[in-house]
């Protein structure tokens, strides 16, 4: 894809001859480990090279100008370094307010303004992490500018505290921490109880992995995603009344089974097996990928999405249908969806050589079933958020 001069259009924005510093932060898509890091389990996620590009200068003044060419509507957005209160008219700009506000909080003294330039490649609320992009995106943007030393955990937790306290999406620490730690052609099993991390090389041999966009938009805001947190939540606290656990991470299979009648109601019952379950496949996904067995890695995506689909109850029509399409086509080795659900992308490892035709059928039956074409994408694994050279951009 062509990238747009984005030193130009950052020039043209902000009627200026200087040349800003570039920074990118990519998306993220999860391998397996879904709707497990609020519940205190493991996740398996890995930085793409889609994601957001942010371009900044200083200012001499205390005044915060942003721009995004994704969203040209909204003009640009203009507020001052001693107000930086979310406000609903500062629509997608709130990100990096927040970013810039819990820095400060922190500590983080900022000692001017700035011009900063956001134009991302990742498509929106498709489950491919485009607010944490932003999000990391401004924080490597802020430390650079100002000459910050932050430390990259906190930043990615400071993250999460924007996205669950001032934009109000109670989010795991997965999305941020793909995209702060990312590392190319690498995915990376993160221990979100303990924040214990380590990288598994992707190794796929003969086979790719495609990312299939259902092309129904969500929004984690507007989606059952708090609900579905409060409803593990209460599994827990059921839990407690007998036994001394944290979270849910904490279980075995057969340990859950032995006491799951602890939990009240049916449905908290399904949402924490799913919990409980998909944390044991996490860690026995990373397994197969160091024995290089993909075709039994396949097959615990494959049970993740089930597991999704019919316990957790996120994934919906587009989803199962894409996903189901997938599974049909000659050289998948598995799939399922990817994110938060509720439409968005799922991926799926398939054989090189049948990538084409895997993109025809597929997009044949969901156009049939749904009435709009799906859209794919080769996954590329890159590294995660950094400060980027013109020479990187071109
Ligand atoms: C979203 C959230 C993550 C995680 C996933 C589901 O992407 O931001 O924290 O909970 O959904 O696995």
């Amino acid at each position: 894809m062509i990238k747009p001069d984005l030193i130009q259009i950052f020039k043209k924005t902000f009627d200026t001859i200087k040349i800003p510093r570039t920074f990118f932060a990519p998306g993220r898509i999860n391998l397996i480990g879904e709707h497990t890091d609020y519940n205190g389990g493991h996740v398996f996620p890995a930085s793409i090279s889609l994601g957001t590009y942010a371009l900044g200068l200083k200012r001499s003044d205390q005044k915060l100008r942003f721009y995004s060419m994704n969203f040209p509507q909204a003009g640009m957005i203009e507020c001052d370094l001693s107000n930086l209160d979310y406000n609903e008219t500062h629509n997608w700009a709130n990100y990096p307010k927040g970013m810039l506000l819990y820095l400060q909080k922190s500590g983080y003294e900022f000692s001017s303004g700035a011009d900063i330039l956001f134009y991302g490649d990742i498509p929106n609320s498709a489950g491919l992490s485009s607010s944490a992009s932003i999000e990391m995106a401004s924080g490597v943007l802020l430390e650079g500018l100002f000459d910050l030393k932050i430390d990259r955990v906190k930043m990615i937790q400071l993250g999460q505290k924007v996205e669950n306290e001032y934009i109000g999406v109670n989010s795991g620490i997965m999305d941020q921490f793909a995209i702060g730690m990312g590392k190319k052609d690498h995915a990376i099993l993160l221990n979100c109880q303990t924040l214990d991390y380590e990288y598994a090389p992707l190794a796929l041999k003969d086979h790719v992995i495609q990312i299939i966009n259902t092309n129904k938009q969500r929004t984690l805001a507007g989606s059952k995603y708090n609900e579905r947190r409060e409803q593990c939540d209460q599994a827990l606290i059921d839990l407690q009344t007998e036994l001394s656990i944290n979270s849910l991470g904490d279980f075995t299979k057969e340990e859950f089974d032995q006491y799951k009648h602890l939990i009240r109601d049916e449905t908290n019952q399904k949402r924490a097996k799913h919990a409980v379950y998909e944390n044991v496949r996490t860690l026995e996904a990373l397994d197969k990928l160091r024995e290089g067995d993909l075709k039994a890695f396949g097959k615990l995506m494959n049970e993740s999405h089930l597991s999704l689909q019919h316990d957790y109850e996120v994934t919906g029509t587009e989803l199962d249908t894409i996903v189901q399409a997938a599974w049909d086509q000659d050289g998948v080795l598995g799939a399922r969806m990817t994110g938060a659900g509720f439409g968005g992308c799922a991926i799926a490892i398939v054989e090189k050589d049948k990538v084409e035709n895997f993109k025809k059928n597929v997009n044949a039956i969901y156009h049939k079933a749904i009435g709009y074409d799906a859209t794919f994408y080769t996954a590329t694994i890159g590294d995660g958020a950094k400060e980027i050279t013109r020479e990187v951009l071109k």
